[in-house]
């Protein structure tokens, strides 16, 4: 599968980021094959991040992603789920490469700037959690 789920996170959309990381994403040479800009709420924070359930960070994390909006995607490219995890860089900015968007616009590990899926597998339930195949462009 050439696609993955991509999400720019409520504090680089705070941050007035968004336009500055689209532009990344295209100039890496992905395409956007749908995209919008969503408040989630805790429920929807919960439901989205419930392979996380019950670790120590959970709470926290669904706090900050229903805090403010952010910007739901899916990317096309071939090994899209690899690139867009190689383009986003390590969870912890603090140890994201060089050139990464983390690295870049990342604050803390919660506050790092955008999300990806971390399989196809996983990429499948997160692209349809968000859209169903009618805003697929
Ligand atoms: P993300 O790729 O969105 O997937 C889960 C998120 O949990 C992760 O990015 C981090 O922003 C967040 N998180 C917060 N604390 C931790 C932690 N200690 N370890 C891993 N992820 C964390």
């Amino acid at each position: 599968m050439n696609l993955t789920l991509g999400i720019i996170k409520p504090d680089a959309v705070s941050k007035g980021l968004t336009g500055k990381i689209i532009d990344r994403i295209l100039s890496e040479g992905f395409q956007i094959r749908a995209m919008k800009l969503v408040h989630l709420t805790k429920k929807q924070a919960e439901g989205f991040y419930a392979v996380h359930k019950g670790k120590k960070f959970f709470e926290e994390l669904t706090n900050f992603m229903s805090s403010a909006p952010c910007i739901v995607m899916v990317l096309e490219k071939e090994n899209a789920v690899e690139e867009w995890r190689k383009l986003m860089g390590a969870t912890n900015p603090a140890e994201a490469a060089e050139g990464t968007l983390r690295k870049q616009f990342g604050s803390s590990i919660g506050e790092n700037a955008v999300h990806g899926s971390d399989s196809e597998e996983n990429a499948s339930i997160e692209i349809s959690y968000f859209f169903n195949k009618l805003e697929l462009v």
